[in-house]
């Protein structure tokens, strides 16, 4: 396609919880170019995780270049730049030198475990979610900031003051991108605002009870906007271009893989685990476990809403296999352990290094690796840790298909542990279902870029977008019904014996 309105790419900057990715699309929704980098991970005592938000930044500022250079691109090819992010993970920085004053404190981090058990013991965990959607656990943005101006008093005066700020990864983002201390935009967009415990859900502002029960001065949060809409111009890394989105990874995903009908569910294999359904522009609030979030909001638009389950560990579990145990030196091998072994050997794996999420929640949860004779080889714990992800996946999937009422019949699903094909043959017959590849499958960049490039026109609307859809593999279900049902009791089992764990 020759059109001239058709040149250019729109520039996806993707910063997760282990990476940071950039990657160009053209207009065809062709991925052109990418560059990655990981950041440190630092765990100061056991159950805390942070990052370096400058090595974020540092990181961000040379990946876009890096693949700009991979196609000749200027400043002037790019359409426009989307944001995603890995969402929950706290950044506090100084107003006048554009310095975090802490680390990043990451969403897998459970030091607030004290200050949301003590507020879940005045009324339940689930107090506030008429207001915000989300139960009291550890995994929420806003009591983490809450937690960070209780430990220190010199950080609530200077965020009283107005000279601290705070925000999620796109906020940090696109306050430098727009020009950092010499007049940066101090927003947030609405679908990461949804993961703060801040926001009221039905007005899409800060809800001031919440506000007050967390002690969070207004002035040192972002304001907070659509996901798609002209965010302003970069003063940086790509002079000029605009900024047409930005939305939490999992939201993206959801977008990138057009789930635009009420109904419509995908799940992003990545660190974690996140299974959002569309259920279009009504709130819709679970009893089984799921959380309430925003899924995307169009400029002038209303929002639309999601129902999510959030798998904490999954792919960290492979990192875990391979960093702290050395039991395989790159994740991709995994599979290749598990496949020495026909089965398990009896083996189960419950990964609830940071708690267990949805639908447990359950903080105080420590992981489990049960079963063990032996018989037990290094390959059936390779095995044990991905069917791990699989049943993990069908416990969200049964609290959705408790609340929404319907049987989901198939599952799109998107990240980079689908590339495991003895996983995604797992999910299949755990589920009973069929699991769906779409032909791009960095689905997460996509949703961003998407998201991006309608801000500006450089795609008419979703329809357009919904046919560029294309399926690149499928996994049909084989498993002996017995058998699922067998390991499906055994699972529960295990997970059970996790609760309790920290007294
Ligand atoms: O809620 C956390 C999620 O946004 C992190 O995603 O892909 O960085 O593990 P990911």
């Amino acid at each position: 396609d020759h059109r001239p309105e058709h040149q250019g790419y729109v520039v996806a900057i993707d910063q997760g919880t282990t990476s940071t990715r950039c990657i160009l699309f053209d207009h065809a929704g062709r991925l052109v170019a990418v560059a990655q980098r990981e950041h440190r991970q630092h765990y100061p005592r056991p159950g805390w995780v942070e990052h370096d938000a400058a090595e974020i930044w540092r990181n961000v500022a040379r990946l876009v270049p890096q693949a700009m250079a991979q196609v000749d691109a200027g400043p002037a090819d790019v359409v426009a730049i989307g944001i995603t992010n890995q969402r929950e993970t706290v950044v506090a920085w100084d107003r006048r030198t554009g310095d975090p004053v802490g680390p990043a404190v990451v969403w897998q981090d459970t030091r607030t475990a004290d200050l949301v058990e003590e507020l879940s013991a005045q009324g339940g965990a689930d107090r506030f979610t008429d207001v915000c959607g989300l139960p009291l656990t550890t995994y929420f943005s806003g009591p983490r900031i809450a937690w960070l101006l209780q430990a220190d008093a010199g950080l609530r005066r200077r965020a009283e003051a107005g000279d601290v700020l705070f925000g999620t990864i796109d906020s940090w983002l696109v306050w430098n991108l727009t020009g950092g201390p010499d007049g940066g935009r101090h927003v947030t967009d609405v679908t990461n605002a949804s993961r703060t415990m801040l926001m009221d859900l039905a007005t899409l502002d800060y809800s001031p009870q919440m506000l007050e029960v967390f002690g969070v001065p207004r002035r040192s949060l972002p304001e907070i906007v659509p996901s798609s809409q002209v965010y302003g111009r970069a003063r940086t890394v790509v002079p000029g271009a605009v900024i047409g989105a930005a939305l939490g990874d999992q939201q993206a995903a959801l977008f990138g893989q057009t789930c635009f009908s009420p109904g419509d569910a995908k799940c992003t294999y990545g660190t974690g685990s996140f299974l959002l359904m569309n259920t279009g522009s009504e709130i819709t609030r679970s009893s089984h476990g799921l959380l309430t979030t925003v899924a995307h909001q169009v400029a002038g638009e209303p929002p639309v809403y999601a129902l999510e389950g959030s798998i904490a560990v999954t792919g960290a579990l492979v990192q875990w296999l391979r960093d702290n145990l050395g039991l395989i030196s790159t994740a991709p091998e995994v599979e290749t352990l598990a496949r020495t072994v026909p089965d398990n050997g009896g083996c189960y794996f419950v990964p609830a290094f940071s708690g267990l999420f949805a639908p447990h929640w359950r903080a105080e949860a420590r992981g489990l690796l049960i079963g063990l004779t032996g018989y037990v080889t290094k390959g059936h714990i390779a095995r044990a840790a991905l069917e791990s992800t699989a049943w993990q996946t069908r416990e969200v999937v049964e609290a959705m298909d408790a609340d929404s009422g319907l049987r989901l019949n198939s599952l799109r699903v998107d990240g980079g542990m689908t590339s495991n094909n003895l996983l995604m043959q797992t999910v299949a017959d755990v589920l009973d279902a069929p699991v769906v590849r779409p032909m791009v499958s960095e689905t997460v960049s996509l949703g961003a870029a998407y998201s991006a490039g309608l801000a500006v026109g450089f795609w008419p609307d979703r329809e357009a977008l919904r046919r560029r859809w294309h399926r690149a593999g499928q996994w049909t279900p084989s498993m002996e019904p017995e058998l699922r049902d067998r390991g499906w009791e055994d699972w529960q089992e295990a997970v059970r014996r996790t609760f309790g764990w920290i007294r």
